[in-house]
């Protein structure tokens, strides 16, 4: 079958998480984050998901707003910089506007033209999907930003994925998923859709029971993997 739909995780595949402690460490007023902001960047993303994961299964749901704080409160003590509230905000702010990797409006855009639906599936909250979609000049080329609001648990539950087909009335085999993690593309494998894997880290794949079907190094390959 043919595919129609076109969906993207948000966090890591549209937009740069690292940009918010990369743009703040450049920032003479938060010199203090100048050479160890990649570690707390790496500490910030990996508890805002392992905290996703244990909200999950405990079923103590919560806005991603809530755990991304959460996250970055532990990386801050974790890297020695709990005591400065202005760079906790300023990171915070910074998440709310970051910056879309460099070929994401051309990718879209090419979908767009060539008649495909393209959405946003994420764990963020739609106000947080709003404003990086907005910063980041890209809502003219995607035709919804489908959040886990709506079901109150997070990725990868099947009723997340569920919310595509819910909203574009399309087969599972009709949709191309792309996620930048590991484990997003590779539940969304078992649940039935087409998946593509950006690995811009070159990490390894996760040891799950399912794997990408394609793995790419960033986005310019979309198209042509959906038949465009
Ligand atoms: C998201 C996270 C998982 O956007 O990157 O859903």
């Amino acid at each position: 079958m043919p595919i129609t739909t076109c969906i993207f995780d948000a966090y890591g595949t549209l937009f740069d998480v690292a940009a918010a402690a990369r743009q703040a460490a450049g920032d003479p007023s938060f010199a203090a984050i100048k050479d160890d902001w990649p570690a707390l960047a790496e500490h910030w993303r990996a508890k805002q998901l392992q905290y996703t994961w244990l909200r999950a299964i405990t079923g103590s749901h919560t806005d991603f707003w809530e755990v991304t704080q959460n996250g970055l409160d532990w990386a801050l003590e974790k890297t020695g910089h709990s005591h400065d509230p202005a760079l906790r905000e300023r990171l915070l702010a910074l998440y709310w506007e970051l910056q879309a990797y460099p070929e994401v409006p051309e990718m879209l855009h090419t979908l767009k033209n060539a008649g495909m639906n393209t959405a946003i599936l994420s764990n963020g909250s739609p106000e947080m999907l709003d404003g990086a979609v907005q910063s980041a000049g890209i809502a003219d080329v995607l035709d919804d930003s489908l959040s886990v609001q709506s079901v109150g648990i997070f990725k990868p539950d099947v009723r997340v994925y569920d919310l595509v087909g819910q909203r574009f009335g399309c087969a599972k085999e009709e949709v191309l998923f792309v996620s930048s993690n590991g484990w997003d593309a590779a539940g969304a494998t078992g649940y039935g859709f087409t998946t593509a894997w950006v690995n811009r880290a070159g990490e390894p794949v996760d040891r799950l029971p399912w794997t990408p079907h394609t793995t790419l190094t960033n986005l310019t390959g979309i198209p042509a993997l959906a038949g465009v």
